[in-house]
């Protein structure tokens, strides 16, 4: 049975990485230091596969501490989503953000070389492409300057991990997540909204739950059919499952080079207002909104272009916008 080190296992799109390991018959190790996560989340993955997963409380900025797991654990592989992800606090806190992101992105690679460990998935983001000229957005847009510390995380991650496989027999793989949403079908999973939602997706279903008041949309006079800014949102487990097929193609050594890029998307884009319109098609649930204006530093619109995930992994996602917003409903029963 392969072993697969997922950093960040017990938060969103981690938790439900880990669940998709273990369908697919990895044995999974997580590291997760609990800073945006719950602990009650290795027991609900628990619930859904019937194995429970080896957990490590590490916080991965403590260099001996990594050195030590990698000392004494032998992995097949490594899906690395620990991070920080919020935009706005990442203006606020930079240090912090280039501390958690890319130190200890540094530290990993470190101890991938020093173990002769090949196998890296990285979570990168869409942010990268910034405003892109041209939609859908192929990998080959140009890279534009990050618009906050969290999004040059991203970029800087990528360049650190492509100078990594310059020096080594390191395999990797970034993956550029358009908008991820929704939970997992059995609602035992999900994003945990630690305070006021940032994200559209948990502030529409909280603002349904009549948590909040009213949804704020940001932006009506953007260049796009209604007015409202457009997003390529595709649902959480299509995209967990993306990470075993891309780990799959370290492990069996049919990528094409040491270091590749792939959009995750479902190459179509939804506006604000679609996004709504969808979620009280599909719940029966009234959202209160008014129109209010843009977010700095938000962009128009995005959306993948999926031809290279398609025909280089054999992956494309299968569910829907409003399988999504539903599963994210659900979720938010639960909680
Ligand atoms: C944001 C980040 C992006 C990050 C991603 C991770 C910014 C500028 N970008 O993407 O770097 O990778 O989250 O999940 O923060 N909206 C509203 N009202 C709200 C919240 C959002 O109208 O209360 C709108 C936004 O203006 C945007 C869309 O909904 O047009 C999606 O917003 P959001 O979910 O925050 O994602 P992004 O901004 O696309």
């Amino acid at each position: 049975m392969k072993k697969v080190l997922v950093t960040g296992g017990l938060g969103f799109i981690g938790s439900h990485t880990v669940v998709e390991l273990q369908n697919e018959g990895f044995e999974v190790l997580i590291i997760d230091n609990l800073s945006n996560s719950s602990i009650e989340v290795l027991d609900r993955i628990t619930s859904i596969t019937g194995t429970k997963p080896a957990y490590f409380n590490i916080d991965l900025r403590e260099k001996a501490a990594v050195k030590d797991f990698f000392a004494n654990n032998k992995i097949d592989g490594i899906i690395h989503f620990a991070a920080s992800k919020a935009v706005g606090e990442s203006v606020q806190k930079p240090l912090e953000y280039y501390e958690n992101n890319i130190g200890t992105l540094v530290y990993i690679l470190q101890e991938l070389k020093a173990n002769n460990l090949n196998n890296f998935i990285f979570s990168s983001s869409c942010t990268v492409y910034g405003q892109a000229d041209e939609l859908p957005i192929t990998e080959n847009a140009p890279i534009k300057p990050a618009e906050s510390p969290y999004g040059n995380t991203k970029q800087i991650g990528e360049e650190i991990i492509k100078d990594a496989t310059k020096i080594s027999e390191l395999k990797a793989i970034a993956l550029r997540y358009f908008n991820p949403i929704g939970a997992h079908a059995t609602a035992k999973i999900g994003e945990l909204p630690i305070g006021v939602p940032q994200n559209l997706i948990p502030f529409v279903v909280q603002t349904a739950a009549g948590i909040r008041e009213e949804l704020s949309v940001f932006g009506s006079d953007y260049d796009t059919p209604d007015g409202t800014a457009v997003r390529d949102y595709i649902h959480v487990v299509d995209l967990a499952k993306a990470h075993i097929v891309a780990l799959k193609r370290l492990i069996e050594d049919n990528n094409k080079a040491q270091y590749e890029v792939f959009n995750l998307g479902t190459g179509k884009g939804n506006s604000v207002l679609e996004v709504i319109k969808s979620f009280e098609k599909v719940t029966g649930k009234k959202v209160n909104y008014k129109l209010v204006d843009k977010r700095a530093g938000d962009i128009t619109a995005a959306y993948a272009d999926t031809n290279y995930a398609k025909d280089e992994l054999g992956w494309k996602t299968e569910l829907t916008l409003d399988d999504a917003l539903l599963s994210a409903w659900k979720w938010q029963e639960t909680l």
